[in-house]
C-alpha cells in the first residue's frame, strides 16, 4: 500500500532509514555483534575467489559488494553481468563460490548462470529480497534483505538493502578469519540510516537541483571515482528508467579517453565527491568538463565540500559513503521524472522481475 504517497518510488526511497536499521537487527546476535548464518560464513571463507552475478542495479551493488569482500575479508572478487557470463565464462578458480544478488529472486538471465555453475559442482548463495524465489530456492544458501516489498520498477530500497547486508557479510567473513574492521559496522550502519533519514527530508532541494539540472535536458553525466564512480552506473541507471534522458556515469580518469567530446554548453554533469583519496583528482575533472561549458552539480560530503557543491551530504564513513549518497540521486531521479510527466512507478518498455534472457 502505498498510504499518502503519490507513487510507490517515493514510499520505497522513504523507507530506506528503517529498512538499514531492521537489517541491523536482523543480523545482530546477543552480544550486539553482527552475525550471518555460520555455513554461509564457512562457504565464504572456504572460496578462494568468489564470483558476484547479477543485472541492473543488482550488478551496480554488486561492484560495492567487491570492494567491502576484498577490503575487508580479504578475498578476491569478480563481479559479471549475468546475461554476459554465459558466453564470457571467466577462467573459475579452484573453490570458487558464487554469490547472485537479485531483488526479486527471478532474474532469467542470473538463474541460467545458476543452472550452468549448479551442473559444474559449484555452491552458489542467493541474497534476494524474495524468500522463496527461484533463485533462493536453487541456490545452496540465502541472505535476504528484509526491505519489505518493492513495487516501483525502479529499484531504490533493495539497493541500498543490498550494499548493507553485503557489508555485514564482508564483515563476518573477516572477523570469521581473524581479521578486524578499524571500525565499528554496526554502529557506522547506524549513522548510515541517520544520514537517510536526513536526506530524505530535503525533498525541496532534491526537487529544485531536479528543476535546475533536468527540466529540459536531453542527456546528462555522472562522473565520480572509486566508490563514486559505481554510484554515479546507478545515478544514471535510475535517471534513464524513469526520466528517459539518456544518462551514462563515467568514472572521472576515464572521461577525457573519449566521452569529454560530448560536453557541451549546459550539459549537466552530477559530480560525486564522498571520497577523500580522490577528492582531488574528481574536482580536477569538474574542472575539465566547465571549462567545456557542462552545468556542474557536485554532490560531497561533510569535511570535503568547498564553495561551489550543490549538496552536501552528512558524514558518514567513507567506505559505507553509497549508501547514502544514492539517495540524492534516487529523489533527484525521482523528481525529474515527475516534472517531465513519466510514468514514475512504471516506466514504459520495463518490468519489475526480467524473466525472459
Ligand atoms: C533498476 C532495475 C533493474 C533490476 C534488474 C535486476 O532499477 O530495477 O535494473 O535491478 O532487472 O533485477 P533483480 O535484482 O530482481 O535480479
Amino acid at each position: 500500500e502505498k498510504g499518502t504517497y503519490p507513487h510507490y518510488m517515493l514510499k520505497e526511497i522513504d523507507e530506506q532509514p528503517l529498512v538499514t536499521r531492521r537489517i541491523i537487527e536482523k543480523y545482530r546476535n546477543e552480544n550486539g555483534g553482527l552475525t550471518v548464518d555460520e555455513n554461509i560464513v564457512n562457504a565464504v571463507n572456504a572460496a578462494d575467489r568468489i564470483y558476484i552475478i547479477a543485472a541492473g542495479t543488482s550488478y551496480h551493488a554488486g561492484l560495492i559488494g567487491k570492494q567491502f569482500i576484498e577490503n575487508w575479508a580479504k578475498i578476491p572478487v569478480e563481479v559479471h553481468i549475468a546475461s554476459e557470463f554465459s558466453y564470457n565464462m571467466p577462467l573459475l578458480s579452484e573453490k570458487p563460490l558464487f554469490i547472485f544478488i537479485s531483488q526479486s529472486g527471478e532474474t532469467a538471465d542470473s538463474r541460467s548462470v545458476l543452472v550452468q555453475i549448479k551442473e559444474l559442482g559449484h555452491k552458489a548463495l542467493t541474497i534476494t529480497n524474495v524468500p522463496g524465489s527461484t533463485l533462493s530456492r536453487e541456490a545452496d544458501y540465502t541472505l535476504l534483505l528484509h526491505a519489505g516489498p518493492e513495487i516501483a520498477v525502479a529499484s531504490t530500497k533493495a539497493y541500498t538493502a543490498q550494499l548493507a547486508v553485503l557489508s555485514i557479510l564482508a564483515a563476518v567473513a573477516a572477523y570469521g578469519k581473524g581479521l578486524s574492521l578499524e571500525f565499528d559496522l554496526t554502529k557506522e550502519l547506524g549513522i548510515v540510516a541517520n544520514a537517510m533519514e536526513v536526506l530524505c527530508d530535503q525533498k525541496e532541494e532534491m526537487e529544485a537541483i531536479a528543476k535546475e539540472y533536468f527540466s529540459t535536458t536531453r542527456n546528462a553525466f555522472f562522473i565520480g571515482r572509486s566508490v563514486d564512480y559505481y554510484v554515479g552506473l546507478e545515478g544514471a541507471l535510475k535517471l534513464k528508467e524513469i526520466s528517459y534522458i539518456q544518462a551514462e556515469g563515467f568514472a572521472g580518469g576515464e572521461l577525457k579517453h573519449g566521452t569529454i567530446a560530448l560536453i557541451e554548453n549546459g550539459t549537466p554533469i552530477i559530480a560525486l565527491a564522498t571520497q577523500e583519496h580522490v577528492n582531488l583528482s574528481i574536482r580536477g575533472n569538474v574542472k575539465e568538463v566547465v571549462s567545456r561549458g557542462a552545468n556542474p552539480c557536485i554532490i560531497s560530503m561533510k569535511g570535503l565540500e568547498e564553495e561551489d557543491d550543490r549538496f552536501v551530504l552528512p558524514s558518514i564513513h567513507e567506505q559505507l559513503s553509497p549508501l547514502a549518497a544514492v539517495v540524492p540521486l534516487q529523489l533527484i531521479s525521482y523528481y525529474a521524472a515527475l516534472h517531465r510527466d513519466c510514468d514514475v512507478d512504471k516506466p514504459r518498455n520495463l518490468a519489475k522481475s526480467v524473466t525472459v534472457e
